[in-house]
């Protein structure tokens, strides 16, 4: 195959769905130049992305499969360094992969997401209760007075943070999704975060409760040898980001196409399409998470008539997928609650497909429908061009989305 010469991709994440149509006219899987100029593929047609997804020769572990850094040709200052050595159940391959995610999902059954229902209600409901009792007239952003701490506590409710150490839980993980931060404040930010973690952990397992650490800690207990302490705090940091970051994106984005789009939003609160509708359309249309790394082939491998050699980065490009034209036709950008097929991969699929599905669906249903009801006449508080994108090509959300929750008196 002949050598493309691949598109740089823009580190603040800009505009992501015309790099994505930039990406797309060079075929299924595109050469791309990430942050650091380091070469890699970018996957954005949604049957390559289906396929990649499935495919057991593409690993997530860098150590092992990562040509480059075996080589020792990844220097400590490419920014997505954190990105590929991240210890956990994302990044692990074959067995390992499939004892921490047997243990994780463990934490996720048993009607554990269910039986957050209530709590969740409660939380959305006291949220609702503090944004009512700002004055009519009042300009809020959506993202971080209601969607951050929402999700926050949810995932501190499933993991079982109590209430008191719940900032601490806020000030790791979070700020890594920022693909404009130095290497050092991401490790930095990670090393407090542990700390702070391995303090948690030890008192979960002096004080246990029903919740997903305690199911760990009980797994480790009945096979030491076979889960670290190490695995669990590496397991609660990536819940902890992957729990929260893409919930709340999907939550703004989706806030965000309403209040832009009247028609689609009368829709839904006219009972003529439901919530899962509208959120269907807008995993699809703005993938929460837009442009994952990395996964590298343990050998030379061709997808969709695209060859990709062993050992090379791939990035899978979800953001792309949900608006492959092949699926979703020429209008496939289009926001339309109303559209027949709203395939998407935004949770993946196969192996690493997302484990918190139901909760995060739960989650923004119970928050969207009841955020729309108490405020019948939500107005976005700004034009809708001063909203800028997150500072990140890997995630796809919203800086601030202000809005107008009442209008004033006059
Ligand atoms: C709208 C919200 C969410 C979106 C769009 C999303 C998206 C994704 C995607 C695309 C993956 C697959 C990554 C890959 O292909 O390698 C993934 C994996 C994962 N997600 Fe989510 N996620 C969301 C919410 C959540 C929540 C609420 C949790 C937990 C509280 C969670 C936990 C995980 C975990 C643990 C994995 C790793 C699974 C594995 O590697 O086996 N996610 N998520």
């Amino acid at each position: 195959m002949e050598e493309q010469c691949p598109v740089v991709i823009d580190r603040t994440g800009r505009d992501i769905h015309q790099e994505n149509s930039r990406l797309r006219a060079l075929g299924p899987i595109a050469r791309v130049e990430l942050p650091g100029g380091m070469p890699a593929w970018s996957v954005t047609g949604y049957e390559a992305v289906r396929q990649a997804l499935a495919d057991p020769r593409l690993s997530k572990d860098a150590r092992r499969h990562w040509t480059a850094f075996a080589a020792g040709a990844v220097g400590p200052d490419f920014p997505l360094l954190s990105w590929a050595l991240m210890d956990n159940l994302a990044t692990a391959h074959g067995e390992d992969h499939a004892r921490l995610r047997r243990l994780v999902m463990r934490g996720f059954s048993g009607g554990r997401v269910e039986a957050m229902r209530p709590s969740i209600e409660r939380i959305v409901d006291r949220l609702l209760d503090e944004l009512a009792g700002l004055a009519a007239g009042a300009v809020v952003d959506i993202r971080t007075s209601f969607a951050q701490p929402l999700v926050t506590e949810v995932v501190c409710e499933l993991i079982g943070v109590p209430a008191g150490f719940r900032d601490e839980m806020l000030r790791g993980g979070e700020v890594n999704v920022t693909t404009t931060i130095t290497p050092e404040e991401a490790a930095a930010n990670v090393a407090r975060w542990r700390g702070a973690m391995q303090d948690f952990v030890e008192a979960k397992r002096r004080l246990p409760g029903d919740d997903l650490t305690t199911d760990l800690i009980a797994a480790q207990e009945a096979d030491g040898a076979r889960l670290t302490d190490a695995e669990i705090i590496n397991t609660l940091h990536f819940l902890r980001a992957a729990g929260t970051v893409p919930t709340m994106n999907l939550l703004g984005n989706t806030v965000f196409a309403l209040l832009t789009r009247p028609d689609q939003r009368e829709l839904v609160l006219t009972g003529q399409v439901t919530w899962d509708d509208v959120i269907e359309e807008s995993l699809r249309a703005e993938a929460p998470v837009a442009h994952l790394p990395f996964r590298f082939p343990v050998d030379d491998v061709e997808i969709c008539g695209v060859a990709m050699r062993k050992g090379e980065p791939v990035l899978i490009n979800y953001a792309a997928a949900g608006r492959d034209p092949e699926l979703h036709g020429q209008d496939a950008g289009r926001f339309d609650v109303t559209r027949q097929s709203k395939e998407n991969l935004a949770f993946g699929h196969g192996i690493h497909r997302c484990v918190g599905v139901a909760l995060a669906r739960l989650e923004v249903r119970i928050a969207l429908s009841s955020l729309f009801a108490r405020f019948p006449d939500l107005r976005l508080g700004v034009p809708a061009e001063q909203v800028e994108p997150q500072e990140s090509f890997i995630m796809n959300g919203r800086q601030a989305v202000p809005v107008l929750l009442r209008p004033s008196a006059g």
